[in-house]
C-alpha cells in the first residue's frame, strides 16, 4: 500500500506463499515463505521492477519447511525464532550478509560394501581389508545463499581434487583403494577453485596385513622369481639332458655301428674311428666349427659302412683278389650310400660313403670324380683313410714305415690327394698331433728291426704284392687300401 493508500500488487516477486516479512535497518527485507527466507532490498522490491534476491534454503542450512499459519518471532537480540515442520529454527538475521561465508561440512554417512558405518568424529573411520567399496556421503551446510564450488581428495589414494558445485555434491565412492592411512579431504573452494574457504579432513585407514607389507611383496615376489629360475634350471637341465641323451644315443649307435664294419676286417680294429679323429684334425685346421668337426668325425666314423655288405671271404682274404671279388670289394662304396639313404642325422654322410676312395686326378672310384668335383668330405676323409690304411697292420701286410708313408702322401699330392687337404694333414703329423710312436709301438720296444713295417719301401712292395695286380695300379700310397 502506498502512502496514498493505494494498494499496488508487487508482482516482481519470485514467490507467492509467504508468510512474515522482517525489514531491518538497512532495509533488508526477510520474506519467510514455504520454499525458505528470501532477503531482498525493500526499495528494490518496491520499484516494481525485477529485484534480485538471495533465498536461505534447505541447501543454505534452513533444511526444514516452514509452518503454514504460524507465528515467526523475532527477538531484540536479532535472531528470527521460525516454526518449521521438524522443529523450531532460529537465524541470526542481524549478522546476515550476503558475503560472508559460513560453512559446515561432515560425512554424514559412511557405506562399507552397502553396510552403514557409524562414523565418530574422533576416531578414523576404520575399513576393513577386505572391504571393496567405500561410499562416502558428504554434507555441506552454507548459510549463505551461494551455490560454492565443493572439493574433496583422498589423501594417499587421489591424485587431484575433485571439485564439483555445492548442489551437485553427491556420494564419492572409492573401489579397492589398498590397505594403508588416507586422510579424506572436503573444502569449500573460492571461486577459483584455488582458494580454500574452508576444510574438514577424516582420517581414514585400512589395515595392512603382512601381505600388504612393501619387504613381504618383495620377498614373495622374489621367492616367486627364483622359484620360477628353479623350475626353469630344472626343465632346462631335463631337456639338456634329454637331448645330451639323444647325442650319446646317437654316437654310441654310430660307434656300434663303426665298430660293427671294423669287425668284419679282422685285422682293422678301430680303424673308422681313427679316420674320424684324422679327418677332424684336418677340418680343424680347414677352420670347420666345433659342430662341423663333430658332424664330420660321424660322417667319417660310417666311411666304411658298406663293407657290412662285402662276403667275410673277401674281406678278410689274405690273399691277392681277382677281378671279379676286387670289383665287389670296390662296391662297398655304393653300398655304403645305399645304406645311408635314409640316415638324416649327420650331413653329408652320404659323401663320405662314397667319394671317399675318389682321386684327385679323376683315376678314382666309384665315379671317377675329378679335383674339387670330389665333395669335401670325401677329399678329407680319403686322406686320413689312406694315412690309418697305411700306419695300421693289414691281413695282407704289416704297417708301413712312418718315413715311406710321408713320403707316400707328398707323392700323392695332386694326383690322389686334394693338395691343400694332405698338406694341412703334413702340417698335423709335423707338429705332432698325431702321437706317431702309439702307432708304431713295437718300434718303442726293440730297435732291433724286428717291426713289421721294417723296411719302407720294401714293405710297401710286399703289401702291394699281395694286391691283385689291378690293384697295384692306384697310388702307392693306397697300398694298403686292400678296399
Ligand atoms: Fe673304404
Amino acid at each position: 500500500m502506498d502512502s496514498d493508500f493505494s494498494i499496488r500488487i508487487l508482482d516482481n516477486f519470485p514467490y507467492f506463499n509467504n508468510y512474515d516479512i522482517r525489514i531491518t535497518d538497512d532495509d533488508t527485507m526477510f520474506v519467510t515463505g514455504s520454499s525458505g527466507i528470501y532477503v531482498v532490498n525493500r526499495e528494490e522490491l518496491l520499484s516494481g521492477s525485477s529485484i534480485s534476491y538471495d533465498l536461505m534454503d534447505a541447501r543454505k542450512g534452513l533444511n526444514s519447511a516452514l509452518t503454514a499459519n504460524s507465528w515467526n518471532y523475532y527477538g531484540e537480540e536479532g535472531f528470527l525464532y521460525l516454526c518449521c515442520d521438524n522443529g523450531a529454527f532460529v537465524a541470526d538475521i542481524d549478522s546476515y550478509m550476503n558475503d560472508v561465508h559460513t560453512y559446515h561440512m561432515n560425512v554424514a554417512s559412511v557405506f562399507l560394501d552397502g553396510e552403514q558405518y557409524h562414523v565418530d568424529s574422533n576416531a578414523p573411520i576404520t575399513v576393513s581389508r577386505d572391504v571393496k567399496k567405500i561410499e562416502l556421503l558428504p554434507e555441506v551446510i552454507n548459510y549463505t545463499v551461494q551455490d560454492p564450488n565443493v572439493g574433496y581428495y583422498l589423501e594417499g589414494f587421489d591424485n587431484h581434487w575433485t571439485v564439483v558445485p555445492q548442489s551437485s555434491l553427491s556420494g564419492i565412492t572409492y573401489t579397492n583403494i589398498p590397505s594403508g592411512s588416507y586422510t579424506f579431504h572436503m573444502a569449500v573452494l573460492g571461486r577459483d577453485e584455488s582458494q580454500v574457504l574452508a576444510e574438514r579432513t577424516y582420517s581414514l585407514v585400512k589395515p595392512e596385513d603382512i601381505y600388504d607389507k612393501p619387504w613381504f611383496i618383495a620377498y614373495a615376489a622374489v621367492s616367486a622369481m627364483l622359484f620360477g629360475f628353479f623350475l626353469l634350471y630344472l626343465w632346462f637341465r631335463r631337456v639338456i639332458e634329454q637331448a645330451n641323451l639323444r647325442i650319446r644315443m646317437g654316437d654310441q649307435t654310430i660307434e656300434a655301428i663303426a665298430n660293427t664294419v671294423d669287425a668284419k676286417d679282422v685285422r682293422t680294429s678301430q680303424h673308422s674311428m681313427r679316420v674320424g679323429k684324422y679327418s677332424v684334425l684336418i677340418a680343424q685346421k680347414m677352420g670347420f666349427s666345433k659342430k662341423e668337426c663333430e658332424n664330420l668325425r660321424k660322417a667319417a666314423s660310417l666311411h666304411d659302412i658298406g663293407k657290412i655288405a662285402i662276403p667275410d671271404s673277401i674281406l678278410n682274404k689274405p690273399s691277392r683278389l681277382t677281378d671279379e671279388e676286387y670289383a665287389i670289394m670296390k662296391s662297398h662304396t655304393t653300398r655304403g650310400e645305399e645304406i645311408l639313404s635314409g640316415f638324416t642325422l649327420v650331413e653329408h654322410v652320404k659323401e663320405g660313403a662314397l667319394y671317399h676312395h675318389e682321386r684327385y686326378d679323376g683315376r678314382g672310384y666309384p665315379q671317377g670324380l675329378k679335383g674339387e668335383d670330389i665333395p669335401l668330405y670325401g677329399r678329407i676323409i680319403g686322406v686320413a683313410d689312406a694315412f690309418d690304411a697305411m700306419t695300421a697292420n693289414r691281413i695282407y701286410r704289416n704297417q708301413m714305415d712312418i718315413g715311406y708313408v710321408l713320403n707316400e702322401l707328398r707323392k700323392g699330392r695332386g694326383t690322389q690327394f686334394d693338395p691343400q687337404v694332405v698338406d694341412i694333414f703334413l702340417q698335423i703329423l709335423e707338429e705332432g698331433t698325431i702321437d706317431i710312436n702309439k702307432l708304431y709301438p713295437q718300434m718303442q720296444s726293440t730297435d732291433t728291426g724286428d717291426k713289421p713295417s721294417a723296411s719302407g719301401k720294401g714293405e710297401a712292395g710286399k703289401a702291394e704284392g699281395t694286391e691283385k695286380d689291378s690293384r697295384k695300379a692306384e697310388d702307392a700310397g693306397k697300398a694298403a687300401g686292400k678296399e
